[in-house]
């Protein structure tokens, strides 16, 4: 792995890194730390807004021995009109990797090209693939391994095209329930499938949230309006309406397990009662961002 640059690029390591991120995960419960990238640098790219992603890589850098610069793009001369592969060609001179969260996807693979360092997608519009190698990894964990059916309600964006991918590598069936016209990248479906068909998971696509959960043993949802599409509001909120998770549809699958990538719009996608309920995991997922991430920086960025 040379780039993480979509949840593809990790074809063939993700147990590599579930088996690294829980050897952190446990070494930091007993307070012991693998500096692995010591005097090594990262650059964090922002150019939406970010807790989690960057918190956590920030501390994963700190915990590596290492260390990661915040950088808000607004800030750079990027801004001003320096060219991404200007950008990507002097950062390569200075750290050891890059992670960017980006507007437009195609910016990052561009950065990629021109990088000489590992570059990482720290989301995009297209995909989240840090979030979903995460996100496997506390499903393996809660799990014991990826038998089961994964159910995603809402709007098939980023997290839901990465999570389709994910699923297919893992052999996970997955389900996604998404109104008319808000359904996950065309591509990337049937790029989901090609895999499914090899590793034996089932893809489902579905205009029904309760057929979507019906026999589901996670059900995963994410916010309705994602970063950049405030415009869309308005119609987002009515399209998604029938989708919200909430007790009544919860109750179509057999006690699942809850995931959120977070933030979440409480009342919208996802009630109170279910974000906080006994099946909720969303604090377990946020919590493995930063074992999960470590593992990868160690992959891409260690010796
Ligand atoms: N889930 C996630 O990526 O959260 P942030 O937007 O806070 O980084
Ligand atoms: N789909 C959301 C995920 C945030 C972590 C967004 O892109 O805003």
């Amino acid at each position: 792995m040379s780039h993480l640059i979509s949840i593809l690029d990790a074809e063939g390591k993700l147990e590599a890194v579930f088996e690294m991120a829980a050897d952190f995960k446990a070494d930091l419960k007993e307070g012991r730390f693998q500096e692995r990238l010591r005097h090594r640098t990262l650059a964090m790219i922002f150019e939406k807004s970010s807790t989690r992603t960057r918190v956590s890589f920030e501390v994963a850098m700190t915990q590596l021995g290492g260390h990661a610069i915040y950088l808000g793009a607004g800030e750079m001369q990027l801004k001003r009109g320096e060219t991404i592969g200007d950008t990507a060609r002097v950062l390569s001179r200075y750290v050891d990797g890059i992670m960017i969260r980006a507007y437009r996807h195609g910016d990052v693979v561009e950065l990629g090209r021109h990088a000489t360092v590992p570059v990482i997608n720290g989301l995009t519009d297209l995909e989240h693939p840090c979030q979903v190698i995460s996100d496997l990894f506390t499903i393996r964990e809660k799990k014991g391994g990826f038998d089961g059916k994964l159910a995603y309600v809402g709007d098939g964006n980023n997290v839901c095209n990465s999570l389709l991918l994910g699923c297919a590598m893992v052999g996970m069936d997955i389900s996604v329930g998404r109104p008319e016209g808000y359904g996950p990248d065309g591509g990337i479906l049937e790029k989901a499938q090609e895999i499914a068909e090899k590793t034996g998971a089932a893809i489902a696509i579905t205009e029904d949230p309760r057929e979507a959960v019906k026999g589901a043993d996670i059900i995963y949802t994410d916010v309705w309006v994602s970063m950049g599409q405030e415009a869309e509001k308005e119609e987002r909120m009515r399209a998604f309406k029938p989708y919200q998770v909430n007790a009544e549809l919860v109750s179509a699958a057999d006690e699942p397990l809850i995931m959120h990538c977070l933030p979440a719009k409480r009342g919208y996608e996802i009630t109170d009662e279910i974000l906080d309920g006994p099946g909720s995991i969303v604090l377990d997922q946020a919590e493995n961002r930063l074992h999960v991430q470590k593992a990868i920086l160690a992959m891409l960025m260690g010796e």
